[in-house]
């Protein structure tokens, strides 16, 4: 398709966003509520007035722990009442925090509702309480968070992404497997059980070795067999990911945001190349069967756990870690752009964008082009900055808010 085709069909796609947010108890807010355009929002405000706050509460209306990777009991607001000598961490507790939402995808507007519930788990004669997220959908109390990708999506970018190509793996796997969750709900699920069942045999086998106990050798295997199946269809999903972003980029402009190719680094993904999946599964049970002793000896446990992320500068051919800071964040800006494309054009419905302290990085040049995408693209963008001054070319389009003394301005 051409570029001006892509455009032209993205401009007749119906909007999708959040039209309202309200906040309970959460961070620096007792109650707070946004009524929102589907259009760019832009969130001012001095330094630590609850700007990341606003868009982290969005990031919680999709699956996992939001763009802060936070604890649940970290999300609670903190009275400064209850932070004094009496301070009780039961006193803390009763403080419950909730999101909830309206959110348009094509017109179509859904209620969702997300908030911690204490539950009770029995271990080792002992009833310990947990904090729990639960999902309400139009007041039904959900399952699974994945269902919610159904209604909504959302890509953020933050400050701590800065780092995302230098440091280890795990973050640029989670940014992977988010972008796979637009075109494919069930991967966060699968993601979720994966982990879930990746921590249970990980902690059957530390146990076992530490007590020298007889280990139950059905379990494990029952537990191999089932990450096996979940693994190969995580790989899988990724590929097609991967595959179907590059094709698209190949076709897009390589302007201020420099077109990238992408590649998976992973074993099992690797194996799908040259073995139907079903063999790859057997390969794959019996890989985590004999790494086994890792778990003891090196902790080193290969698998769809370890899987990389690989970005490159396409026209330079150059891996996006050697690239300069400033090349990098547009790599990824460029990543996101093209995600949002992809997954308006195939799915029907755009992402939320969620930019924290995005502008304020780039050059002048760099700021306006990615403004004038973002109204081009006729998608809800929340963007945070400390100042407002930046955005004077959104005047016409954009919803200004002003974040002071834990409440919002319109
Ligand atoms: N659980 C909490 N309860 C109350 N306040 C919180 C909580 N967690 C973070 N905060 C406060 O939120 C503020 C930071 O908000 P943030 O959204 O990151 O600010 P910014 O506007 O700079 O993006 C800080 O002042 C911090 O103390
Ligand atoms: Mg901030």
């Amino acid at each position: 398709m051409s570029n001006l085709a892509v455009n032209l069909a993205l401009g007749l796609t119906e909007k999708s966003g959040v039209s309202r947010l309200t906040l309970t108890d959460f961070r620096n807010y007792a109650h707070l509520r946004i009524n929102a355009n589907l259009a760019p929002v832009i969130i001012t405000g001095e330094n630590g007035t609850g700007k990341t706050n606003i868009l982290e509460a969005i990031s919680f209306l999709t699956p996992g722990r939001g763009m802060r990777g936070a604890r649940l009991a970290d999300i609670k607001r903190i009275t400064p009442a209850l932070v004094t000598d009496e301070y009780s961490p039961t006193e803390i507790a009763a403080v419950n925090w909730a999101v909830s939402a309206t959110v348009v995808k094509n017109n179509d507007e859904t209620e969702i509702g997300t908030a911690v519930e204490k539950s009770a788990r029995e271990e080792e004669d002992d009833i310990r309480s947990f904090d729990r997220r639960i999902v309400k959908i139009n007041g039904q109390k959900t399952t699974s968070q994945s269902e919610l990708g159904k209604y909504i999506s959302a890509i953020w970018l933050t400050p701590q992404m800065d780092r995302l190509f230098r440091g280890g793996s795990q973050p640029r796997r989670s940014f992977l497997d988010r972008l796979v969750y637009a075109f494919d709900v069930e991967h966060a699920k699968r993601t979720a059980n994966f982990e879930h069942l990746y921590k249970e045999w990980y902690q059957l086998l530390k146990n076992n070795g530490a007590t020298g106990g007889r280990i139950d050798h059905g379990w494990l295997d029952s537990l191999e067999e089932n990450m096996a199946g979940l693994g190969v269809a995580i790989a899988a999903a990724r590929r097609e990911l991967i595959a179907r972003l590059n094709t698209f980029i190949e076709h897009e402009p390589d302007d201020v945001f420099p077109n990238v190719m992408l590649e998976l680094d992973g074993s099992i993904e690797k194996l799908l190349d040259s073995m139907p999946a079903i063999d790859v599964e057997d390969h794959y049970r019996q890989k985590l069967c004999s790494q086994r002793r890792n778990v003891l000896y090196n902790d080193y446990v290969d698998g769809v756990n370890r899987t990389d992320f690989k970005v490159y500068y396409r026209r330079k051919h150059m891996p996006a870690e050697l690239c300069s800071t400033g090349e990098q964040k547009s790599l990824l800006i460029s990543i996101i752009l093209a995600q949002t494309k992809c997954q308006t054009l195939d799915k029907g419905f755009s992402p939320v964008l969620l930019l924290d302290e995005v502008v304020a990085h780039l050059d002048d040049i760099k700021r306006e082009a990615l403004l004038e995408k973002i109204r081009e693209l006729g998608i809800q963008a929340w963007i945070t900055s400390t100042d407002a001054g930046l955005f004077k070319s959104l005047a016409n389009d954009a919803q200004f808010l002003t974040v002071k003394n834990n409440a919002v301005f319109g």
